[in-house]
C-alpha cells in the first residue's frame, strides 16, 4: 500500500525547506525528501560557515536568465526584508559585511536549525537518507518510489539543486525529472566558479598565487568592482567568480588592476618629484610588489622614470586599465557555488514555479534557470521561489 500525502518535495535544501514550511503553514501535508544525512549542506557550508542569507539590494537585475523577467513575481512576493523578518524572529544575530550582503554573526547552522524548527512548527516531515528510484504520473497526482517505500502525492516540487559540488550529493536529477516530463532545460554550465590559465601563461605568472588585489573585472558591458586572487591555476576571488558567469569558452575578459588610480597622472607627478625613481618602485606602492614586478615585466616600462618617455608611461598605464586575459577554462562544478541555466523558466508559471504542461509539478531553487550574482542572491532566489510553490501546492 502506498503512503498518501498531499505534497512530497525532493531536496531539503534551501529551497525545499521554504517550501514546505510554506505549503504546512497553509495545513497541507508535506514530506520533504532528502538522500543526505542531514539538511541544507550548502547552507551550511556557505558564506565561509557564516552563510550570506541574502542581499539587501536583491532584484531582478542581479539574476542571469534565458527570460530576465521570470524571477520577478516570486522576488516581489519574498523579498530579503521577509527573510530578515524571520531571521530576527528566531533571534539570530546578523551583520551586513558589504554591498548589501546580510551574513550570520555566528554560523549558517543558525539557518538551518530556523528552517527546521519553522518545518516542525508547520508539521513539514522530512525523511533523510532516502533515495528516490522513480516518479510517475497518476490519475490524481504522482506515484513517488523510495528506498522507504512508495508515496501517493497530489503535488510534486522538485528542490535538488544544480549539478555543483558533486562531493555533496549534488546529481542533475531535476533535469533528469524535467526531461522525463517532456520539459526543456536549459544547457547547463558551472557559474561564481574560479577561471584556470594555461601552462604558458601561469609560467608567466610565476610567484603570483596568493597575491590579491581589487579590480573591476569585465566582460563585454558587464563589469564587477571586487577583490581578485591569484591561484596556483589561474584566477579567483569574488571579481572573478561574478564574471565567470558571463564568461564563456574562448571569451577575453579584461581587469582594471588600479581602478582608483590615474596611473598616468600618478607616474607624471612622481617623475616631476624625483625622476631618479625607478616605475617599478612607484607602482610598487599603489599595489603588491609582485603584482609590479610582472606589469613592469609584461610592457617592458622600466628603468628610472626621468629617462621613460611619456608614451611609454600611458602605454603602461593603458596595460593596467584594461589587463587583458584569455581563461583557457573554469575549474567547473567541482568548486562551482552555483549552476547556470536549468529547467527552462517558459515551461514554467512563473507565478507559482509549476510546470505549464504538467499540473501538480514545481520546480524551484537552483534547479531552475534562474541564476543570481555572487552576494546573497542565490539563496533569495531558493527563498523566494519556495515560498511561490509553497502558497500554490
Ligand atoms: P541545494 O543544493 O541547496 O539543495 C538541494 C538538496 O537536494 C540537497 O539537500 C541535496 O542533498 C538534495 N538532492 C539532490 N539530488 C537529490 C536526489 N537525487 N534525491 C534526493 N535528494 C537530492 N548562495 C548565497 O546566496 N549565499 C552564499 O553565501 C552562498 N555560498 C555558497 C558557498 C558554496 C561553497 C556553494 C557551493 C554555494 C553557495 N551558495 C551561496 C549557493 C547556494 O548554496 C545555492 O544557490 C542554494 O543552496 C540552492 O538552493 P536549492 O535548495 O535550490 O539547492
Amino acid at each position: 500500500m502506498a503512503e498518501k500525502t498531499d505534497v512530497v518535495i525532493i531536496g531539503a535544501g534551501a529551497a525545499g525547506m521554504m517550501c514546505a514550511i510554506e505549503a504546512g503553514k497553509r495545513g497541507r501535508r508535506v514530506l520533504v525528501i532528502d538522500h543526505a544525512r542531514a539538511p541544507g549542506e550548502k547552507i551550511r557550508i556557505s558564506g565561509g560557515g557564516r552563510c550570506n542569507f541574502t542581499n539587501i539590494h536583491a532584484e531582478p537585475r542581479n539574476f542571469l536568465s534565458q527570460n530576465p523577467h521570470f524571477c520577478k513575481s516570486a522576488l516581489a512576493r519574498y523579498t530579503p526584508r521577509n527573510f530578515l523578518g524571520l531571521v530576527e524572529k528566531h533571534g539570530i544575530a546578523w551583520h551586513e559585511k558589504t554591498l548589501g550582503q546580510l551574513f550570520c554573526d555566528h554560523s549558517a547552522k543558525d539557518i538551518i536549525a530556523m528552517l527546521l524548527k519553522e518545518m516542525r512548527d508547520a508539521g513539514a516531515e522530512l525523511r533523510l537518507m532516502t533515495d528516490v528510484s522513480s516518479v510517475e504520473k497518476t490519475a490524481t497526482g504522482f506515484r513517488v518510489s523510495t528506498s522507504g517505500g512508495t508515496v501517493d502525492t497530489a503535488s510534486l516540487v522538485i528542490a535538488t539543486g544544480g549539478k555543483s559540488i558533486p562531493k555533496m550529493g549534488a546529481t542533475g536529477f531535476a533535469y533528469r525529472i524535467a526531461e522525463l516530463f517532456g520539459l526543456r532545460v536549459v544547457e547547463t554550465r558551472p557559474g561564481l566558479v574560479p577561471l584556470t590559465l594555461d601552462p604558458q601563461s601561469l609560467a608567466a605568472h610565476e610567484g603570483m598565487p596568493g597575491v590579491a588585489v581589487e579590480v573591476v573585472a569585465r566582460h563585454g558591458k558587464t563589469e564587477f568592482r571586487e577583490a581578485m586572487l591569484f591561484t596556483h591555476r589561474g584566477l579567483s576571488g569574488p571579481a572573478i567568480l561574478q564574471i565567470s558567469s558571463f564568461w564563456r569558452e574562448g571569451d577575453e575578459i579584461t581587469l582594471h588592476l588600479q581602478p582608483d588610480v590615474d596611473l598616468a597622472v600618478l607616474l607624471a607627478a612622481a617623475r616631476k618629484e624625483n625622476g631618479k625613481q625607478a616605475v617599478q618602485t612607484v607602482l610598487s606602492e599603489h599595489m603588491p610588489r609582485k603584482l609590479a614586478q610582472l606589469l613592469v615585466g609584461q610592457s617592458g616600462v622600466d628603468g628610472p622614470l626621468a629617462e621613460v618617455a611619456g608614451r611609454k608611461i600611458e602605454m603602461l598605464a593603458e596595460h593596467v586599465r584594461r589587463w587583458r586575459i584569455r581563461p583557457a577554462g573554469s575549474e567547473g562544478y567541482r568548486t562551482a557555488e552555483v549552476t547556470l541555466g536549468g529547467v527552462d523558466t517558459d515551461e514554467l508559471d512563473s507565478r507559482t514555479m509549476a510546470a505549464k504542461l504538467v499540473p501538480g509539478l514545481h520546480f524551484i531553487g537552483e534547479a531552475v534557470d534562474v541564476t543570481g550574482w555572487l552576494g546573497g542572491y542565490n539563496f533569495q532566489w531558493a527563498w523566494a521561489s519556495g515560498h511561490a510553490a509553497g502558497q500554490e501546492v
